[in-house]
């Protein structure tokens, strides 16, 4: 399904005052594409990605997934969380992994979060990591893998519930250029075989020659100027 953002605006309040995070954002994501978010820190990036999971709801527009208008300022937070789990994957920054389970079973926990028995999504699991290249380290903890491994992790966890969307945040700020580029081919490639709708928050433009589009964030806005909103 595609990923539209349409004309979102983010207010946050700020003392007396209020900061516009994100104004008149409009954007549409192909099914099976990615596109790169560029933009220096504090131009809104997170907050974008927070809106388009339903983390947050805009002050102003309306996120689409298919046909269907998913978030707007209204949205409960009840209805938010189930579309996010039932439709939407995402990787943090720091990726939130749970120290106690191991690799496999973080994957198995998320496909249980959405009513899946752990046992039937075993072999998808195992699939998904070895796809990230960490099937070997399955049966480790958290504090037993890398910063590099454990994101790997996180962005196979995205993926157990075959989301339509995946909204991913600075997947390659702990990693070196070389990988950091090898974990973007890696989230473009995944996108495209399971036909999701991929926005990538990223900081550095010379890891993104697999993506399929790149824009730019400055000061809340894209760089290209939205088209008029709908009367
Ligand atoms: N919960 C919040 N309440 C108030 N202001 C916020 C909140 N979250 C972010 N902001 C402000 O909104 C602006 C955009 O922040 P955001 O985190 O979206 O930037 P970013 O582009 O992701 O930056 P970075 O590259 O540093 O992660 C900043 O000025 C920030 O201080
Ligand atoms: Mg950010």
């Amino acid at each position: 399904m595609d990923l539209h953002l349409d004309h979102i605006t983010l207010v946050y309040p700020d003392g007396d005052t209020h900061l516009t995070a994100v104004d008149d954002v409009h954007l549409t994501i192909p099914a099976g594409t990615t596109t790169a978010l560029l933009g220096p820190s504090g131009a809104g990036k997170s907050s974008l990605l927070a809106v388009a999971a339903g983390l947050t709801r805009p002050t102003r527009g309306t996120v689409t997934i298919g046909d269907d208008v998913v978030f707007t300022p209204g949205t409960s937070v009840a209805r938010a969380t189930r579309v996010r789990l039932e439709r939407i994957g995402m990787v943090f920054q720091s990726p939130r992994l749970l120290g106690s389970l191991t690799a496999l079973e973080q994957l198995e926990l998320h496909a249980h979060l959405r009513g899946e028995r752990p046992a039937a999504v075993r072999a998808r699991s195992m699939d998904l990591l070895a796809a990230v290249g960490v099937a070997d380290h399955a049966g480790k903890r958290p504090a037993q893998l890398s910063g590099g491994q454990r994101q790997r992790v996180a962005i196979a966890r995205a993926l157990v519930r075959r989301p339509e969307v995946l909204l991913v945040d600075e997947p390659t700020s702990a990693l070196d250029h070389d990988r950091g580029t090898q974990v973007v081919e890696l989230i473009t490639g995944l996108a495209r075989e399971l036909g999701a709708a991929t926005l990538l928050v990223s900081h550095d433009a010379s890891t993104l020659g697999t993506v399929d589009a790149i824009e730019r964030m400055l000061d809340a806005r894209l760089a290209h100027p939205a088209p008029p909103a709908r009367a």
